[in-house]
Order: structure tokens, then sequence, then C-alpha cells
């Protein structure tokens, strides 16, 4: 469906300029041509409702095809191309949280979380190249850590990070088959989209008394216990949500 969508906007913003430039010379103009459909992509992206992380795909899209063919690179390019963002993007197409990094900030802070909660059990949600959880596992040995992820090649790069990590494990699946209540503090920087159902098993599968920390997004219609502002490039909010009894009782 997010695939569908995205290619509706090219395609829409394609015909729009095409018609445009049938109209008016100006727009033979490569540049000009160019300029237009990638701002009507993104207008279209926006009519669409699609999340905020597709403007700059639709804007460099047209650009990024006109520059190749300039360039008449050689065929197996494209073909690597496609794989490598095919393995590290695996599920974005259908919807799914892209890859973004935590900073080495947020990873100190959530070190530092972990020792004042004496958790035993850690593991984050969607972990990417292991930008958290690499950090916890060296700086915290007596911590179990999970990176969880799903993308082939982020999972690879973990997992070869924390080769010589006894408390350091990589699974490469879909988190939402994960047992939450093994563990004492689960992490996860994921997007607004995800929040509503891991929340959810969140809520349904952690101890009581257990630690979620969510990155960037805040979980729905649950008051968090803290928010940090962490001192980093994005300026990223780390949200602290404490697992309590009956926990539908506290969503406002
Ligand atoms: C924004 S990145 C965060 C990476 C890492 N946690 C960090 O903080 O640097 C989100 C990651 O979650 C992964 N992901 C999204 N949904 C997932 C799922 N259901 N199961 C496993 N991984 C998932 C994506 O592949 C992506 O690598």
């Amino acid at each position: 469906m997010t695939i569908l969508r995205a290619l509706a906007c090219q395609t829409l913003a394609l015909l729009l300029t095409l018609g445009l430039a049938y109209l008016q010379p100006i727009f033979h103009n490569p540049i000009v041509f160019l300029f237009t459909q990638s701002s009507f992509a993104v207008g279209n992206s926006f009519l669409l409702r699609q999340p905020t992380w597709w403007i700059p795909i639709h804007l460099l899209f047209l650009p990024s095809v006109f520059i190749c063919f300039t360039l008449a690179l050689p065929a197996w390019i494209y073909l690597l191309t496609v794989i490598v963002l095919t393995l590290v993007f695996w599920g974005t197409i259908r919807g799914d949280v892209p890859l973004f990094l935590s900073s080495s900030e947020v990873a100190e802070v959530v070190i530092a979380l972990l020792k004042k909660e004496n958790a035993q059990t850690f593991v984050d949600l969607g972990a990417g190249v292991g930008s958290v959880a690499i950090p916890v596992a060296e700086k915290l040995p007596t911590v179990q850590v999970e990176a969880s992820e799903r993308a082939p090649l982020p999972w690879l790069i973990s997992a070869f990070r924390g080769r010589n990590l006894s408390n350091f494990t990589a699974s490469r699946h879909n988190f939402f088959t994960t047992d939450f209540s093994k563990y004492d503090v689960i992490f996860a920087f994921l997007s607004p989209l995800a929040m509503p159902e891991v929340s959810e098993k969140i809520k349904r599968e952690m101890r009581v008394g257990t630690l979620f920390i969510s990155s960037s997004f805040p979980a729905p219609n649950w008051h968090p216990e803290r928010i940090l502002y962490i001192n980093d490039r994005r300026e990223t909010l780390l949200y602290l949500y404490r697992v309590q009894k009956n926990e539908t009782s506290q969503t406002v």
C-alpha cells in the first residue's frame, strides 16, 4: 500500500509536469522540469498523508534517475543498489519503520538508566546496526542484551559487532513474535505509526515495575514517568514508561 501510494505520487507529479511542459516551453529545461516534478511529488505525498521521511525520497527520486542516465553507469550498479537497499530497508516498503540510528549520547543515557534499574535483561526492539545494544553490552557485562532486528543487513552488522560479547544476542526476527515478559528494560526507536501496537504489547506482557524507554515517539494514551532531553544532534527526547498493575487504569 505504501509503495503504491509513493508510486502514485511520482506518477501523478510526472503527468502534471509533462502537461505543463506541453503548455509552456520553460518546462523543457531539465532543471525546471525536475524541480517541478519533485515539488509536485512532495505535494502529492502530503495530500496522501505519507510519513515525512518520504519527502527526501520524493525530492531526490527523478533527479537521481536523471543523473544516473546522464552518467551512463553500468547496469550491475543499479542491481547492487537495489539489493543493498532491500537488505537495509527490508520492511520499509510495506510501511515499516525505516533505519535511523540513535546517537552515542542516547546509548550513554540508556546505560545509566539500566544501571539505576539494576536490570538483568534488556532488548532493543528494531536494533538496527546495534547503536544502542552494542555499547550497552560492552559497558554492562552482567546484563543480557538482545538486539532484535528484522532487516538482514543491519542485523548482520550488529551480529558481527557483537560477536565477541558473551552477553549479547542478535536475533533476526519480527519483535512482535517475542514474549516481552522476559525483559527488565525495553528500548525502542520506531515511528509514530508503530507506537500504538508496540505499547499495547508492552502493557500486556511486560512485568509490573519494569521500564519501557521510547526514543523520540511517545506511546499513545500512556503518561510517561519521565521525559529526558538528550543533548545530541537530533535533540532526542526519551519517554520513560513504568509498567504498573492494571495498566489500562492509568491510561489518559
Ligand atoms: C529507527 S531504526 C532504530 C535502530 C536502533 N534501535 C537505534 O536506535 O539506532 C528502527 C529499526 O527497527 C526495525 N524494525 C521495524 N519493525 C520491526 C519489527 N517488527 N521487528 C524487528 N525489527 C523491526 C527496522 O528494520 C529498523 O532497523
